[in-house]
């Protein structure tokens, strides 16, 4: 089932079968005849249309070209009457035909990689006089990678090269081969004359050797993909919107099901963040309650208990097989922007709907997809490069490998605000922190050690030095609290150093539009902010708003070797971490828990006021 809204000139919405189809191959082989054919022949085109255009190529002393149609159909398109131009529709006796005409083919491939366009199938154009070229293979290469499984070759302008089959066959022969080498198979390949209408619509009497389908007979073949409804259940959290009338706080969880499905009564989990809960009641966007949602549908959901969680994360059910939730992924990517990828600059990853910091760790090979040589000696990825590689992120995020599911398996990079990349994820490690800790690694191996030792530094004020994280909802009473232990223990001699939120965003941190903006390096820069202050033997107080457990484990794994203390004001809401101390409603006693804390545990050597 295709969701396109888009109506368009000669097209009425009919509720019948729909099915987007891609056309790809090298520059000027043929495409867009091939689609201009195919309207025309299936009598798609407004009426008129091919007589005026027909007409104009007359006035204007110029061949008339099929191609001229998608302009002709575009210029009326762009006088508002649809808003995507770059796709056209016509319709055999079995269903409608959606045709995504790939005007370049890094807008395609940016499309299908975001999965803005879903084609089901291809049709690839050879031109049979210039054969297989460098487009020909490196599209192939691509429509294995992106997953469209049906794909028939179309052997075009046979007429110039006299309707041999000889001709067609040694390019199938060609063909055939390479596409055997990226582990796909042809549907079909028909030799086609799209100019001339060979093979298009109906069978030609100039190849009768040729007893195949013709395009538009394939076409119909081609089976709808089924909707992924036998998966286990992904619905990536796109808002999490909080009832407005007094007294209720219930949250509505709200999302696409993109594969499997969720009922009433399930118990789920939302990933990366670990926290469970059951669901109690189903929305669908104009329907009334439902028991149940499935693939395809966005939905809203309500939970039995409130947990908080963030949009990006995805929601799955407990009973089924779940995402990774990883830090570290082996993918299979292709470099669409000018500037290389390189190691060590960081991307942002989008994954169905959450978007991560990303780093280039370790590219294996780098496959040219033209010619399928590979190096693996090379330092970056360049533009078409299509490559093996690693990437890491700072806070592990929730994925599928992508032969198991599609959906959850793609990804696209980002860099200054454009699609620079994307591709699959072939592995996805359980490793969370690695890139935090490889760095805390290099870091201390780095570090230029003074004679003077965190121990003495912390040992002149009688204390051992400690990040002490105070986590919880907004509005607890943190920053009161956190105020009220600097001040008390300094009053007590120690070295102590408060940092509020707002300090670091106007000075270290005045770059980042704000902590939502950007929260994982803001919460990156705290980790190294702390791990100076422990290093000089300070007891540093910060605190955190809805902290979650990887988060907390960023800031731990960046603070050290420096040490951590972990208190939590208000509702509890971490997956797993065990707060050092829980404080439910700060009040008078609440410093001085912090204080027995740290004097049990050895931060504070000795009591004196
Ligand atoms: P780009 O969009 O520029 O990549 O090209 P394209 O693949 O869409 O090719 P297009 O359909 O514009 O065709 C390119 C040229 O090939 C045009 O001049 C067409 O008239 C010509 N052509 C297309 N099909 C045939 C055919 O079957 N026979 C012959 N002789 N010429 C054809
Ligand atoms: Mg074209």
């Amino acid at each position: 089932m295709s969701t396109t809204q888009t109506t368009s000139i000669g097209r009425e919405t009919t509720g019948r079968e729909q099915m987007d189809i891609v056309v790809i191959g090298h520059v000027d082989h043929g495409k867009s005849t091939v689609i201009g054919r195919l309207l025309a022949d299936t009598n798609s085109l407004p009426e008129g249309k091919l007589d005026a255009v027909r007409e104009q190529c007359r006035r204007n002393s110029k061949p008339f070209e099929y191609a001229f149609l998608l302009d002709a159909l575009k210029d009326e398109q762009a006088q508002g009457i649809t808003i995507d131009s770059a796709r056209c529709f016509f319709r055999s006796d079995r269903r409608e035909y959606i045709i995504i005409d790939a005007p370049g083919h890094i807008e395609f491939l940016k499309n299908m990689i975001s999965g803005a366009a879903r084609a089901e199938g291809g049709l690839l154009i050879i031109d049979a006089e210039e054969g297989v070229q460098e487009n020909s293979r490196r599209h192939g290469y691509l429509v294995s990678m992106l997953g469209i499984r049906q794909l028939t070759i179309c052997v075009n302008k046979m007429d110039l090269v006299d309707y041999s089959q000889e001709a067609f066959e040694a390019i199938q022969r060609e063909y055939e081969q390479f596409l055997s080498q990226v582990g796909i198979e042809a549907m079909s390949f028909i030799p086609i004359s799209a100019r001339e209408g060979d093979n298009i619509a109906s069978a030609s009497s100039k190849m009768p050797w040729y007893t195949g389908a013709s395009v538009l007979e394939m076409l119909d073949k081609f089976e709808k993909t089924p909707l992924p409804l036998d998966q286990p259940l992904r619905l990536p959290v796109q808002d999490v919107y909080k009832f407005t009338a007094a007294g209720d706080d219930r949250r509505i969880v709200a999302g696409r099901v993109e594969t499997g499905t969720v009922n009433i009564g399930d118990e789920v989990v939302f990933l990366p963040s670990g926290k469970r809960s059951r669901v109690a009641g189903i929305e669908a966007f104009n329907l009334p309650a439902q028991q149940s949602s499935s693939a395809g549908v966005s939905t809203g959901l309500t939970l039995e208990t409130q947990v908080y969680i963030r949009p990006g994360e995805i929601l799955c059910r407990c009973d089924q097989p779940q995402p990774k939730v990883s830090s570290r992924l082996k993918v299979n990517m292709i470099w669409l922007s000018h500037n290389p990828m390189v190691k060590g600059r960081q991307y942002k990853m989008k994954l169905a709907s959450s978007r991560a910091a990303v780093w280039l760790t370790d590219i294996e090979r780098v496959i040219d997809a033209s010619n399928l040589s590979s190096s693996t000696s090379r330092p970056h990825v360049e533009r078409h490069d299509v490559a093996v590689c690693t990437l890491e992120t700072l806070k592990p995020i929730a994925c599928d490998e992508a032969t198991d599911l599609f959906q959850t398996g793609r990804f696209v990079i980002i860099d200054n605000f454009e699609i620079a990349g994307g591709g699959v994820i072939l592995s996805a490690e359980d490793t969370t922190n690695s890139l935090a800790e490889e760095h805390v690694k290099n870091r201390e191996l780095a570090w230029d050690r003074s004679n003077i030792t965190p121990g003495m530094r912390g040992g002149r004020f009688n204390q051992r030095a400690a990040t002490v994280v105070i986590s919880g909802p907004t509005d607890t009473g943190k920053r009161e609290l956190a105020k009220a232990i600097e001040e008390y223990l300094f009053n007590c001699g120690r070295l102590v150093y408060y940092l509020g939120v707002s300090n670091s965003l106007a000075g270290l941190d005045a770059d980042l539009k704000g902590v939502s903006a950007d929260r994982t390096e803001y919460l990156r820069r705290l980790g190294e902010i702390a791990h100076l202050f422990t290093d000089a033997g300070t007891i540093f107080i910060a605190t955190i708003s809805d902290l979650d457990d990887h988060e907390l484990e960023l800031i731990r794994a960046l603070n050290s070797p420096g040490e951590l203390i972990h208190v939590n004001v208000g509702e509890d809401r971490f997956a797993r971490a065990k707060a050092d101390l829980q404080i439910d409603t700060v009040d008078l006693s609440s410093l001085r828990k912090v204080h027995d804390l740290l004097q049990a545990k050895n931060y504070l050597l000795e009591y004196h006021l």
